[in-house]
């Protein structure tokens, strides 16, 4: 186990499917194995199948830290529980060569209001296709992270499984490989991240802030 501030190190993988068990969670099982072989714990957060509202740029998280939006909570109870994990990775089925609708919305939602519990803790993604759209995918999904200032953690062939049903996903052996590749990544990152907090490592200056606008 690797403890760290006391406590055993966690990782959250997030399941932006609207199936609670289809391809997208087998992608993250296969991680979640591997980090338990690591001594690391995770957890499978399902943003469930009901519609997910996109961001209507209130700007009151600004204030609050939470989202206003109540309708559809899966982004209020993912910021809630975010302190307690150390590194993420988001997962989601590609629909038309893009993430999920529905994860869409969360990822902006959770990066707009929540992005500071992110800061510098470890992220990849994983995208979960029958065929096509993977790698388009997978790189709207690292924009995000690059934003939130969080090391991005990489699998060996980009971070895709391809299938249409669980029992497809696990004949894609270069995918299951690519997912723990993933995990084995995230495991030494964590470690090598504990290593550098005991023994001082501050973290990176602070920038001031300067906001532009492309008008000059
Ligand atoms: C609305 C919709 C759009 C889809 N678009 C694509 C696509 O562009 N490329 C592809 O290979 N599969 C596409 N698929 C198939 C899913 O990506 C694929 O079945 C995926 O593995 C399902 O993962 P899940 O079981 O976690 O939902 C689409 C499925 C749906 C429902």
């Amino acid at each position: 186990m690797i403890i760290s501030g006391g406590r055993i190190m966690k990782v959250m993988l997030v399941n932006g499917s609207p199936h609670e068990k289809g391809c997208t969670y087998t992608a993250l099982n296969e991680i979640s194995k591997t980090l338990k072989d690591e001594g690391i714990e995770s957890t499978i957060f399902w943003i469930g199948n009901k519609p997910v509202s996109g961001c209507i740029a209130c700007g009151s998280c600004r204030e609050t830290g939470r989202c206003a939006i109540k309708t559809d909570d899966c982004v209020n109870s993912f910021l809630d529980a975010a302190d307690e994990y150390d590194g993420f990775v988001f997962g989601t089925p590609v629909h038309y060569a893009s993430a999920s609708g529905n994860m869409v919305s969360f990822m902006d939602r959770i990066f707009f209001s929540g992005g500071r519990k992110l800061y510098l803790k470890p992220a990849a993604s994983v995208e979960s296709a029958r065929r096509g759209g993977t790698t388009a995918t997978f790189d709207m999904m690292n924009k995000y992270y690059f934003l939130a200032q969080m090391p991005v953690i990489p699998g060996g062939y980009w971070n895709m499984v391809h299938g249409n049903t669980p029992d497809e996903v696990m004949q894609d052996k270069e995918g299951l490989v690519n997912m723990r590749v993933i995990a084995r990544n995230m495991a030494w990152f964590l470690r090598i991240k504990d290593a550098a907090d005991k023994a001082g490592v501050p973290l990176p200056k602070a920038e001031k802030h300067e906001q532009t606008n492309f008008i000059r």
